[in-house]
């Protein structure tokens, strides 16, 4: 009895202490983080490093309730909404240590106000702009109670039948870093504990976009030189840019999954990069180890990932069901424990949960979809549309044209301005490509639409109505491409072409003879070459978010100038895949009249449209390029000028693209890198002279030995609006 009263004193005691601990400003995090990793037990350590899911709705479980009054949920996912979120936060103040709860969530590309996916956000090779609309769905995001987002995804991705390039950056590791540095900026800022930032994620480390034949969650076989010179830069970006967190991948690398993968997690991102934040699964990765043959059983499983360095185990719960017996075995190690719960407190000091748990109810009502946001979603969204083809200015269209039809189901279909990865975005918030174009010439012009099929197009018994109308408008436009759950996750596909007849349609009102342009509305590259080669006008439009209707009809009728640019190669068919511009040089390059030279007997080697391409309806050129040295030591920097001239009759921006080839090195390098990027708004007529200037360390790569080294000799260099021509000379880096 004397005894229980003693340890009810003590507990008292520890109650009393503990909101002091959090409060002690002058204590530094790591010694408030040591004050309660010391008063707790394990099973509420392992408590902090599991992860559960909420409800569709966003509200967490009964379950979950219950496991946070004891203080054994450190995380949610999917949990969301100021009322739901606080719900939860205040079972988790109920419990003995009243360590508050971390909210995550994918918000991949806008919390309510959708922006285009990420693939078309990189299309406008405008970091500043992608830095404003991850600030925008940090600050939506956080008005919900959430602190924490599942992005960027800074998969490297040079596969269109994965599902997933449509979350990314596309191929290129110069592009992905910027992009990957401009999220992390938008998403963190400089203090986490404000009220409009959230922790951000890079994911899926590593190497996840490579899987095999495009397939997802498929494995990948790949040498160090390549993970380290391509796949991770954008991920070592992001941790130079401060990013909180990473998250493990689905995939096994070289026969090791991620998820239990020393060298990329202890030696690569803790030993050689310094990562103090934090490190989740994937979703059920961890038990997946299993089936990845790696583990025999559930407590396998969790000594692997624990002891690899996986933090947090989303959704599986093999940490905590099997923690106390892997530590009693001596099979993890408490310092091993020890290490991930400060990973994950020291997230929870950062964001300023201890001062400030809860969220402003009323918050959420004032931030949501304000106008600005709006505004911002249809400027990125005109920003992130690329012209691929424009014969005889087909476009834009006159505002003054009489009669106009609109064909095709994605045209109209709200759910369907929506993606895969439409965060909380409502699809009624949304304004359709039709709803777009009405509001922009509708009072004027007759506008007849005609869905031709539904949206998957087999059938073809309604194209007729589509023809007739088309035979009946001045000017035609098109909407065509993927639905909304054909690309993202689980979503690869052998075969990307349209979807269904919607190429037949096109045919049909084709050989109607009258002017048309297709829009295309998709989540990866598609083969279209009978477009190519036929349709007067392209333009891709990607998934394009809350303000993609508008922003549609702003680019149509004229009152935008389309400026995207691919990040991503097209190619002409499936078996011309992997292609991409930063191909190795082969010892045997293609002459067209020499069998023994490397190409295809059916195909041309390049693409349909390659990385870097985008028209505009204005023209430019590029002339009078200027190298500051010829010559550059390897600690020096050299500069890169050329004049720019907007050739045409309407204002325009041109983004200036650098890329080099290293020509002789002590391994193999690309025939092209792109290295530096200029975007510039021109008004008609004029001209202007930039400047690009490149560091001679960032012109290095990784050796044979997997060492990062600048090595001197040539380099030739092309300036151009695309990777396939441009201005251009050589520089040569000289020292030892
Ligand atoms: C995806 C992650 C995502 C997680 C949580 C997984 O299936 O691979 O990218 O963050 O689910 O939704």
């Amino acid at each position: 009895m004397k005894r229980a009263f003693t340890l009810l004193i003590f507990l008292s005691f520890l109650l009393f202490l503990v909101p002091s601990i959090h409060a002690q400003s002058n204590l530094s995090t790591e010694a408030k983080i040591n004050k309660l990793l010391a008063q707790m037990t394990l099973v509420e350590k392992l408590g902090q490093l599991q992860q559960l899911d909420g409800d569709y709705q966003g509200n967490a479980r009964p379950e979950q309730f219950d496991l946070a009054r004891i203080g054994l949920l450190g995380s949610t996912l999917n949990v969301r909404g100021a009322k739901y979120t606080n719900d939860l936060q205040r079972a988790a103040l109920e419990s003995r240590l009243k360590i508050p709860i971390l909210f995550g969530f994918d918000v991949i590309h806008g919390y309510r106000t959708l922006f285009p996916i990420p693939l078309g956000m990189t299309a406008s090779w405008d970091a500043a702009m992608v830095e404003n609309s991850s600030s925008i769905a940090a600050a939506e995001a956080r008005s919900v109670g959430l602190h924490w987002t599942f992005a960027p995804m800074v998969d490297i991705a040079r596969d269109p039948r994965w599902g997933r390039i449509m979350e990314g950056a596309g191929e290129d590791a110069f592009l992905g870093s910027i992009m990957a540095v401009a999220q992390v900026r938008g998403f963190q800022g400089t203090d986490l504990k404000r009220q409009d930032k959230i922790m951000a994620c890079a994911k899926h480390f590593a190497a996840y976009g490579a899987a095999e034949g495009g397939r997802d969650y498929n494995t990948v076989d790949m040498s160090e030189r390549t993970l380290r010179g391509v796949y991770l830069v954008p991920f070592k970006a992001a941790k130079e840019a401060g990013i909180g967190s990473f998250m493990t991948a689905f995939d096994d690398l070289n026969g090791l999954p991620s998820t239990a993968n020393p060298f990329l997690l202890r030696q690569i991102l803790r030993g050689e990069w310094k990562f103090d934040g934090l490190v989740v699964s994937d979703y059920t990765s961890v038990k997946e180890l299993i089936a990845h043959g790696v583990a025999a059983d559930e407590k396998e499983a969790a000594m692997l990932a624990l002891n690899a360095g996986t933090d947090i185990e989303m959704v599986s719960r093999t940490y905590g069901q099997n923690g106390v017996e892997l530590v009693k075995s001596g099979k993890v190690l408490i310092k091993t424990i020890d290490g991930a719960v400060r990973n994950v407190l020291r997230a929870k000091f950062r964001l300023g949960l201890f001062e400030k748990p809860f969220v402003d109810e009323n918050l959420e009502k004032t931030t949501l979809k304000k106008p600005e946001f709006m505004q911002a979603a249809r400027d990125a969204a005109v920003k992130s549309f690329v012209l691929l083809k424009n014969e005889h200015e087909t476009l834009p269209i006159s505002k003054n044209v009489k009669n106009i039809a609109v064909i095709g189901a994605l045209a109209d279909d709200k759910a369907n301005t929506l993606d895969w990865w439409a965060g909380d975005a409502k699809a009624e918030d949304s304004v359709t490509i039709l709803e777009g174009i009405k509001q922009k010439v509708g009072g004027r012009t007759k506008i007849r639409y005609e869905k031709g099929c539904e949206l998957l197009c087999d059938s073809d018994k309604d194209f007729d109505k589509a023809v007739d109308a088309a035979r009946d408008a001045d000017f035609t436009i098109i909407v065509v491409g993927e639905t909304r759950d054909i690309s993202g996750e689980a979503a690869s596909r052998s075969n990307i072409d349209l979807p269904g007849k919607q190429l037949d349609l096109i045919k049909a009102i084709h050989a109607k003879g009258k002017p048309y342009a297709v829009v295309l509305k998709n989540g990866r590259p598609l083969t279209i070459n009978w477009l190519a080669e036929n349709s007067p006008a392209i333009l891709e439009t990607w998934h394009s978010g809350t303000m993609g209707g508008p922003a549609v009809a702003d680019v149509l009728f004229g009152d935008a100038n389309p400026s995207g640019k691919l990040p991503i190669t097209f190619p002409r068919s499936v078996g011309q895949i992997p292609i991409y511009y930063a191909a190795m040089p082969t010892g045997r390059p293609l002459e067209t009249e020499n069998r023994y030279t490397s190409k295809y007997l059916d195909t041309p080697n390049t693409p349909l449209y390659p990385f870097g391409f985008g028209l505009s309806y204005t023209t430019f050129k590029l002339s009078n390029l200027r190298l500051s040295s010829q010559n550059i030591p390897k600690t020096g920097k050299i500069r890169f000028n050329v004049d720019i001239e907007n050739t045409g009759s309407r204002d325009g921006t041109e983004v200036v693209q650098l890329y080099i080839h290293d020509l002789v090195a002590s391994v193999s390098r690309p025939v092209k890198e792109l290295k530096g990027l200029h975007r510039v708004l021109l008004k008609a007529g004029k001209k202007q002279t930039i400047e690009i200037s490149l560091d001679a360390k960032d012109l290095g790569f990784y050796n044979a030995a997997n060492q990062y080294v600048v090595e001197p000799g040539k380099f030739d260099v092309m300036v151009g609006t695309n990777s396939t021509d441009g201005l251009r000379d050589s520089f040569s880096i000289i020292g030892n």
